[in-house]
C-alpha cells in the first residue's frame, strides 16, 4: 500500500509524472501549459471532480492503536495501581525513560498536557514578573498563556515562510528583561535553531523548544526537544502520537529537571528520582500537580513504538506530493530548514495573496480533497483577548510594569505573519494515505494550480 523507493518510479510513471529524459516532467501538464491539450474543467465550475469521495487526513496516533496499547492498558488495570508513584513497574516511568532515550536527552518528565508542560518549563526557567519571553506571532494559545500565567510579558516576533519564528526578527525584540525565547516547531517543520541558539547564547537567554506539533522531527540530525535548554511536547489528539491528552518536558540540565519535577508534583521529588537526583540540589517551593496517570503512561509507552513509522509515512507521502508538483511553473513551497527532519505534516504552496489562496482552497475542496491554510495555530496578536491584554485579575503582573502597560499587540505588531498565513494553502498528509490517494492529491493540485496560478 505504501510507496517504496523502488516502486515510486513506477507509480509516478503511471501518473504521467515521469517524462522521457526529464525526471519530473509531467507530460499532461506540460501539454496543457503549452496549450496543446484542453485544461480540465474545475469541479468548482461544473467539471468532474478528481475524487468521488472526500479525502481528508485523520488524527494520526489513534489509527495505530492495536494490541500493544491494549496490553499495556490491561496491565495497568490488573495491577490496580493507576497512580504513578508508590509501586514498581510504573508505565509513566517506563515511558519517560523510553522517550528520553528515543530523543537523546538525559531527562524526560511526563505531565498532563502540553500546556502544563509549558507551565512547568516556565517554572524550571524561573520566569516570573518583570521578565519578557519572545514567541512567534503565529502559534498556539498555550505559548502566550503560560508566559502570562507566570506573570511575565509575552513579546511577539514575526514568522517567516517556514511558518516558524523568523530568526532575523528576534534580536530587535531583546531587552535587558528578556529571559527566554520559545522556538516552536510548527506543523511538522523544525524551527531554524542554529541562528536562534546563536542569538540566545550571545544575549545569555534560554531557549525553550515547543515540539507539540513536531514530535519525531529532527533538526540537523538531532531530535527536536533535545537541542535547546529545555523542550516540551504534547500528546493531545492532534499530535503525532497521542493518549488524548498528555505532555512531557525534556532537558539535559539536572537543575532544570529537578525544578520541573518539583513544580509538577507539590514541590517534591519522589523515588526513584530521589535516588537518581541524589536527594536533589534545590529547596521545595510552591508548586502544582501535573502528574501523569498510569493509563496515559501505558498508552504513550505503546504509541512511542509507532512514532517512527508514523513520521516515516508522513515524510514519504509529503515528499511524493512535493515531487509530483515541483515542476509546476513558478511554484513556491513552504520553506523548511531541514527537509530530512521535517515530519511532513503537510504540503503548502505560496499563492502570493489571500484571494488566490482562498480560490485554491475552494477549488480543491470541490475536487473532494481537503485543503486549508496553515492550521493548528492562531495569529495571536490579533486575537481579541490578547489584543485587549485580558487576564483573570485586573492587576495581573504581566501588564502592570511600564513595559507591560506600553506594549501593544494587534495587527501592527505582525504584518509579515498575517501576510504569510494568508497566502499559503495546502493539503495535510495522513500516514495511511494510499498510492491512489497521493495520486489524487497530486492530480488535483496540478489541475487547480493551473487554473488559479501563483502571481
Ligand atoms: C504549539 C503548541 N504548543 C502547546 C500546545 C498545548 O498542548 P496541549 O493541548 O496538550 O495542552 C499545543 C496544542 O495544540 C500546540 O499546538
Amino acid at each position: 500500500m505504501f510507496l517504496t523507493a523502488s516502486n515510486r518510479r513506477e507509480f509516478l510513471t503511471t501518473l504521467g509524472l515521469l517524462g522521457a529524459g526529464s525526471q519530473w516532467a509531467f507530460t499532461g501538464a506540460a501539454r496543457a501549459e503549452t496549450g496543446s491539450a484542453p485544461e480540465e474543467k474545475l469541479a468548482l465550475e461544473g467539471g468532474e471532480p478528481v475524487r468521488k469521495q472526500f479525502l481528508a487526513s485523520r488524527p494520526y496516533g489513534p489509527q495505530f492503536y492495536d494490541e500493544v496499547e491494549q496490553r499495556e492498558l490491561i496491565e495497568v488495570l490488573k495491577s490496580q495501581s493507576p497512580f504513578r508513584w508508590w509501586h514498581d513497574g510504573s508505565k509513566v516511568l517506563q515511558f519517560e525513560k523510553a522517550y528520553a532515550a528515543h530523543i537523546g536527552v538525559k531527562y524526560a518528565l511526563a505531565v498532563t498536557s502540553g500546556t502544563t508542560a509549558l507551565m512547568t518549563a516556565m517554572a524550571a526557567l524561573e520566569i516570573g514578573p518583570g521578565d519578557e519571553v519572545i514567541l512567534p506571532a503565529w502559534t498556539w494559545y498555550a505559548d502566550y498563556d503560560v508566559i502570562v500565567l507566570a506573570g511575565a510579558l509575552p513579546v511577539f516576533a514575526e514568522i517567516d515562510e517556514s511558518f516558524n519564528i523568523d530568526p532575523s526578527d528576534i534580536e530587535s525584540k531583546i531587552t535587558p528583561r528578556t529571559k527566554a525565547i520559545i522556538a516552536v516547531h510548527l506543523q511538522g517543520t523544525p524551527a531554524d535553531l542554529d541562528p536562534i541558539l546563536e542569538i540566545a547564547r550571545k544575549h545569555n537567554i534560554r531557549v525553550l523548544e515547543d515540539c507539540a506539533q513536531c514530535c519525531g522531527g529532527k533538526y540537523k540530525g538531532k531530535y527536536v526537544g533535545s537541542i535547546g535548554d529545555i523542550g516540551i511536547n504534547s500528546f493531545q489528539l492532534s499530535k503525532t502520537i497521542t493518549s488524548g491528552e498528555g505532555g512531557a518536558v525534556t532537558t539535559n540540565d539536572s537543575e532544570l529537571f529537578e525544578r520541573s519535577m518539583r513544580f509538577h508534583d507539590v514541590g517534591a521529588i519522589r523515588a526513584p528520582y530521589t535516588e537518581w537526583l541524589k536527594g536533589g540540589a534545590l529547596n521545595a517551593f510552591a508548586a502544582s500537580n501535573f502528574r501523569m496517570n498510569e493509563f496515559t503512561g501505558a498508552v504513550l509507552k505503546a504509541q512511542l513504538q509507532k512514532l517512527e513509522t508514523i513520521c516515516e509515512r508522513l515524510r514519504r507521502s509529503a515528499r511524493i506530493v512535493r515531487e509530483g508538483i515541483s515542476d509546476l511553473p513558478g511554484i513556491k513551497l513552504r520553506k523548511t530548514p531541514d527537509p530530512e527532519g521535517d515530519i511532513g505534516v503537510g504540503v503548502f504552496i505560496d499563492f502570493g495573496n489571500r484571494q488566490r489562496r482562498d480560490r485554491f482552497l475552494r477549488a480543491m475542496r470541490a475536487e473532494n480533497i481537503a485543503a486549508s491554510g496553515p492550521s493548528g495555530s492562531v495569529i495571536l496578536p490579533v486575537d481579541g483577548r490578547i489584543e485587549k491584554k485580558l487576564t483573570v485579575h485586573s492587576a495581573w503582573p504581566s501588564f502592570q510594569t511600564p513595559e507591560g502597560k506600553a506594549i501593544q499587540y494587534g495587527a501592527a505588531c505582525c504584518p509579515k505573519t498575517i501576510d504569510i498565513i494568508g497566502r499559503f494553502g495546502g493539503v495535510i498528509m495522513d500516514p495511511n494515505f494510499s498510492e491512489e490517494d497521493l495520486k489524487d492529491i497530486i492530480r488535483a493540485i496540478r489541475k487547480v494550480y493551473r487554473a488559479v496560478g501563483t502571481a
